[in-house]
């Protein structure tokens, strides 16, 4: 018995050795120390022993197995530390190599000029404030001096939602709102951008177009006046759309600000010297603008006899026009990559 047992030892420790891997491993583990295993087997063959040779025999089966079990151990930890290097060296990230270029999209001209309209407004103070495109028929015209049935409504062909709601028709519904926001307590300096809605689509006009709103309100002894309107108005239409440009107001009615005026600029095309897109004027219409009408003030909380200011507004789209050179609005809404990657931020890479 004692040889078979040692022939086990020695045919056990020469496989295990020789094992390649962890599977073999334990198959092997269960060939010799399983339940059937070999050395099971031996020593469920002791009861033939004499009371003499079991102890023997019993130690040495202990023994074998040990050193099997500790052979097999040690194996098996040196395979699952093969193992884990060969993952970790796979899944090794190499930080040298260069990176996928992401795409990057690019402002749209329209929100390029809105951020640098606000940049230089805020640069002189203003805040930024918005207002709901799905606007009240009070703030957008009721509180701007336009009763219902005020003929001055038929300038601006609305979408109504019902008899209340409407897309806002004008940036100026902000002005009301602000003022009601703040009712003779502050002075206001505020600039607003955003969308608004009519009913009209051509190459210079879409049923939906941007517009910003400027409103100056101060108390009466600061005297805001129509050279601070202007001086105003110069440095934007200057800083935004081009160095040499003049401006020229003319008269003009709009029911919230008194007097009111359009502002024209100098003709981006010809410079003034008279062409097909300026009609041979040398001008272009800009801006809508005035002084702000004392029914405004009072209607939204601010004393006339305290307060005074200005307001001006304008589209944005047309400003993107003049800028950029664009001769048909609806590229601007027509998401064109050929026509949008024009204006990718290269510049301020
Ligand atoms: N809201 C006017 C328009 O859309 C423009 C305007 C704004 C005029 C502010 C005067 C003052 O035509």
């Amino acid at each position: 018995m004692k040889e078979q047992i040692l022939k086990i030892k020695e045919n056990s420790l020469q496989e295990i050795q020789k094992a390649e891997n962890l599977k073999i491993l334990n198959d092997l583990k269960v060939k010799y120390l399983g339940k059937k295993g070999e050395l099971t087997a031996v020593l469920r063959g002791m009861g033939n022993l004499t009371p003499e040779e079991r102890p023997i025999i019993g130690s040495l089966v202990n023994e074998v197995r040990d050193e099997l079990e500790k052979l097999i151990r040690e194996k098996e930890e040196k395979f699952e530390k093969e193992e884990l290097n060969k993952k970790l060296e796979n899944e090794k990230i190499d930080i040298t190599l260069p990176s996928t270029k992401i795409k990057r999209g690019s402002l749209h001209p329209v929100n390029r000029i809105i951020e640098d309209i606000e940049d230089l407004f805020v640069s002189m103070g203003y805040d930024v404030v918005t207002g709901p495109e799905l606007e009240t028929d009070e703030y957008c015209f009721e509180r701007l001096n336009l009763p219902k049935g005020h003929p001055a409504r038929d300038m601006q062909d609305s979408f109504y939602i019902n008899t209340e709601y409407l897309l806002r028709t004008q940036t100026s519904a902000v002005q009301a709102r602000t003022m009601m926001a703040n009712k003779d307590k502050t002075p206001i300096r505020m600039i607003t951008a955003g969308k608004t809605y009519r009913r009209e689509d051509d190459a210079t006009h879409s049923h939906q177009f941007n517009q910003i709103e400027g409103l100056v309100v101060d108390y009466k002894e600061r005297n805001v006046s129509l050279a601070d309107l202007k001086g105003t108005l110069e440095v934007f239409v200057r800083k935004i759309i081009g160095a040499n440009l003049d401006l020229r107001f003319r008269p003009s009615y709009f029911p919230f600000t008194e007097p009111s005026y359009e502002v024209d600029v100098t003709c981006f095309k010809c410079g003034g010297k008279g062409c097909n897109l300026c009609k041979q004027t040398g001008w272009i219409e800009v801006l809508g603008a005035g002084i702000v009408h004392p029914n405004v003030l009072k209607m939204n909380g601010y004393n006339p006899e305290k307060f005074g200011g200005f307001a001006f507004g304008t589209g944005i789209d047309r400003l993107a026009m003049f800028r950029y050179g664009i001769t048909d609005m609806r590229y601007l809404y027509t998401n064109d990559v050929r026509f949008l990657s024009q204006f990718d931020r290269k510049d301020e890479e």
